[in-house]
């Protein structure tokens, strides 16, 4: 167990009265490139962070589900896994029930457990919190009930999870971040089918820091804007013919904008031209270096901030700043309305880059952005 593990294994045992069977970890992610395309069928390419959520689990045979945060004090809550339905559990807890309940429904005879949950993922902040929550759940699941799930599958029923029990309907970027991602790389997916490239990511050896700059304005993806970006692709690509905007090219733009209702062609433009993004960042990095994404990055901001609109003054200030302060290019990351921002910058422009965007923030009157580095970490993982 990892020190960070020490504590919550003693409060494990005060809340439950016994000791924990294991400690599973599951990692935050940060998005290099490729925003809002996942639920287009289209490619992404995230990290996974070092900050993770740890589920410290023990099975029970009486069917009972007790969930615990040391985040959130007080009793757990207590639940039984036969009575599990969407919209039943209220708050946190409904993101570890909400994996209990889809394994159950997947046909997995799973049944109850005493769980505490600990985490050092910044919530609301665009690195995947709830993500990092389901999937640490479901790997403790995986192992503690021997369901033998590759770590594919048990991606695919976090997402299951976050979609019809707590009613978000998020893309899989997420959740297959938090668990297939590998330290040292970063992970190329084709939404479509889930196949998947670790490309090396060495940023230190090319003397490169990725700054992480929350802005520390939460968004809320259950607020509805998230659906109606989601619903405004889906019936763009039904307008089209086709079966997502992953099977729109660039080139293909000017016939399919001359299809299309005014209020449409943003979305369609933002979708398509960060898919081709991602595909040129991927071959930025396999043949020029990392310092080669900077230009990919400022340019995917734009589209966020112009076409698809998920940005906000904060998220803009943070990325303008950083890049008038020497990065070599700064994107929001994530679903966005607030959350973070990251800047790849020349490591001894670092505390620069840093400094001039806590000043920015000072001077607009915004509360001070949380800054961290990130590095490519190692995706969910039993730890003990
Ligand atoms: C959220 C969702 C992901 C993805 C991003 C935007 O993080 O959970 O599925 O759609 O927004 O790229």
């Amino acid at each position: 167990m990892t020190t960070t593990g020490t504590a919550p294994a003693s409060t494990f045992e005060e809340l439950y009265g016994h000791a924990p069977e294991g400690v599973w970890a599951a990692p935050g992610r940060v998005n290099l490139i490729g925003e809002h395309t996942d639920y287009n069928d289209g490619f992404v390419l995230p990290i996974a962070i070092p900050q993770a959520v740890r589920a410290y689990v023990r099975r029970r045979d009486d069917g009972v589900l007790r969930l615990a945060s040391t985040r959130v004090p007080g009793a757990a809550v207590e639940l039984d896994v036969t009575g599990l339905a969407p919209g039943g559990v209220a708050g946190w807890a409904a993101y570890p029930a909400a994996v209990v309940w889809t394994l159950r429904r997947a046909g997995h005879g799973v049944g109850g457990a005493d769980v505490l949950l600990d985490s050092d993922v910044p919530g609301g902040a665009g690195l995947s919190s709830s993500a990092a929550l389901e999937c640490a759940v479901a790997a403790a699941y995986n192992d503690l009930y021997e369901l033998k799930l590759e770590a594919g599958e048990l991606a695919l029923i976090a997402q299951r999870a976050e979609n019809e029990f707590v009613g978000v309907p998020c893309g899989i970027m997420d959740q297959m971040a938090s668990m297939v991602c590998r330290a040292g790389a970063a992970l190329y997916l084709d939404t479509r089918d889930l196949s998947a490239r670790y490309v090396p990511l060495d940023l230190a050896g090319a003397g490169l820091t990725l700054l992480v700059l929350d802005t520390r304005v939460q968004h809320d993806l259950a607020d509805g804007a998230y659906a109606a970006l989601r619903a405004g692709c889906e019936r763009a690509a039904a307008l089209l013919g086709l079966s997502a905007l992953r099977d729109l090219a660039p080139a293909d733009l000017p016939a399919a904008f001359a299809r299309l209702p005014a209020d449409l062609v943003p979305l369609v433009r933002h979708v398509v031209t960060e898919n081709d993004r991602v595909v040129r960042a991927l071959d930025e990095l396999e043949h020029h270096g990392p310092a080669a994404l900077g230009p990919i990055l400022t340019a995917g901001h734009a589209s966020l901030r112009d076409d698809y609109r998920t940005s906000c003054p904060e998220t803009d200030l943070a990325a303008d700043t950083a890049v008038a302060a020497g990065a070599l290019g700064a994107r929001m990351t994530g679903g966005g309305f607030g959350g973070s921002v990251i800047a790849l910058t020349e490591t001894a422009k670092a505390q620069a880059v840093a400094d001039a965007v806590v000043d920015a923030f000072a001077k607009a009157g915004y509360a001070e952005p949380d800054v961290y580095r990130a590095v490519p970490a190692e995706g969910a993982r039993r730890e003990s």
